[in-house]
């Protein structure tokens, strides 16, 4: 019976739009006019079964209709307040689209308006923002709607306003999604100029190395055609220099060099001299921990230099057949002599002499461990024994020889896998460094 006072008057609050406005004067009369029903049903069983005491059922049944109004107050009592949280979270909805609006308005005025200077904050950041506010609008949705439909336990609700908010919230919810989607092309945008700005750098890196190697090469043409090195600037069995000219039969040699290397263990191979049926005819090495070494026809004297400081070097050797003499200079100064290297035996002719690799087979078969790391120079070879003074004279930049057999001419040198040529410091500015 209760329930059916509730639902009539749930129907009818339902119906008018505006309750909280109309509330006392129809809540009367809906209450006078439901009372007789009640009145009807019962009174008639009551009568019925005790017919002389009509003063207390009278009074029974006034306390009755007393309470059922009370009980009725109290529920639309209820339902105003719901009514006013509805309003409330209405508002908030609509504050909230507002906002999303504005929002997303001033964000893309922003972004057009400064692509340069400040950039939008992390689009993220405010997506993660609005599925909070949505999220919490939505839980606060449903309990409410809990809340309702344990406090009229008929269900009987104001749909009206219940569609009314889904449709409102489903509309945000597109909002959302669209202002998702914006803030997704927007990023991917940002990315898409960084990642072409990085490339427009590199290509003006990249034509600017051009222009730099360019220049490097058209200033092959060296003050003169001995003022360069070649630079071995990696261990590799690939980057060499080679001599276009060969050597003729010898009975002795001077091999002089400026060079420079702090590579370890072994500044490697300065150069080597193969000839078919002899890849060691002539070799400088200096390999792993051992000191430097020179061979000739493959036998082995051990040199008392040291050159792997970083620093510019020179360095001479001399060879003869007669008891295999040797000499070795560093830095124009005699270090060390010695003999019995290759006796008697002549340098075959016909081979070729590489620069920063040792050879296996003629002009091949490199190893990378066996490899030259540092610069090079003034590679200048003789057929004879040099004086000391000489030397030394070419040492302290005092005089320049150039190579009888061999002479150190750009022309006359080729450069591969890598390996440069480069212009080279003046004779004193070595001097200095060494
Ligand atoms: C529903 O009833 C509970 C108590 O039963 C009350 O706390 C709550 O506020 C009511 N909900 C609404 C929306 O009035
Ligand atoms: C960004 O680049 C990707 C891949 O190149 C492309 O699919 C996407 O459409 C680009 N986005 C914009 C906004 O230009
Ligand atoms: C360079 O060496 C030569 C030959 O030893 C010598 O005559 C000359 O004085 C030296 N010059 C200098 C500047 O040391």
């Amino acid at each position: 019976m209760r329930a059916l006072f509730v639902a009539l008057l749930l129907v009818y609050a339902s119906g008018s739009g505006k309750v909280a406005g109309a509330n006392g004067a129809k809540g009367n009369r809906f209450v006078c006019t439901a009372v007789p029903a009640g009145t009807d049903l019962s009174c008639p069983v009551e009568t019925t079964n005790r017919v002389q005491s009509t003063s207390p059922q009278e009074e029974e049944l006034r306390n009755t209709i007393i309470q059922l109004r009370e009980t009725i107050l109290q529920q639309k009592e209820t339902i105003v307040s719901q009514q006013g949280t509805i309003k409330e979270l209405n508002s908030k909805l609509a504050r909230c689209e507002a906002d999303v609006r504005s929002r997303g308005s001033a964000r893309r005025k922003d972004y057009s308006k400064n692509t340069m200077g400040d950039l939008p904050r992390d689009p993220t950041e405010s997506v993660e923002q609005l599925g909070k506010t949505m999220q919490s609008l939505k839980d606060r949705l449903e309990s409410l709607e809990q809340q309702l439909r344990t406090n009229t336990s008929n269900g009987a609700f104001p749909s009206e306003l219940r569609d009314l908010l889904k449709r409102r919230l489903s509309d945000l919810e597109g909002q959302l999604l669209t202002r998702v989607a914006e803030l997704e092309e927007e990023k991917s945008q940002l990315y898409n100029e960084t990642a072409a700005h990085r490339q427009r750098t590199e290509n003006t890196l990249n034509s600017l190395l051009e222009r730099i190697t360019e220049l490097e090469k058209s200033n092959s043409a060296f003050k003169s055609p001995e003022d360069f090195k070649v630079a071995l600037p990696l261990r590799t069995n690939y980057l060499y220099g080679r001599i276009k000219k060969s050597l003729p039969e010898m009975y002795a040699f001077t091999v002089c060099m400026w060079l420079k290397s702090s590579a370890s263990p072994g500044i490697g191979t300065p150069f080597s001299y193969g000839v078919p049926g002899q890849a060691n005819e002539i070799v400088l090495i200096e390999w792993g921990n051992s000191p430097m070494e020179l061979l000739v026809n493959d036998k082995v004297a051990q040199l008392p230099l040291s050159v792997s400081d970083g620093r510019w070097h020179h360095i001479c050797i001399t060879w003869t057949t007669r008891d295999g003499f040797w000499e070795a200079y560093q830095d124009g100064e005699r270090l060390g002599t010695g003999e019995n290297l290759a006796p008697w035996h002549p340098i075959k002719p016909g081979g070729v002499i590489i620069l920063g690799q040792e050879q296996d087979i003629v002009g091949g078969r490199f190893d990378a461990t066996q490899a030259f790391v540092g610069e090079l120079s003034h590679f200048n070879m003789w057929d004879r024994v040099l004086r000391p003074i000489d030397i030394s004279a070419m040492a302290n930049c005092s005089a320049y020889m150039p190579g009888n057999v061999v002479p150190w001419v750009d022309a006359n040198v080729e450069v591969f896998g890598g390996a440069t040529k480069a212009a080279l410091e003046i004779c004193e500015e070595r001097l200095f460094d060494s």
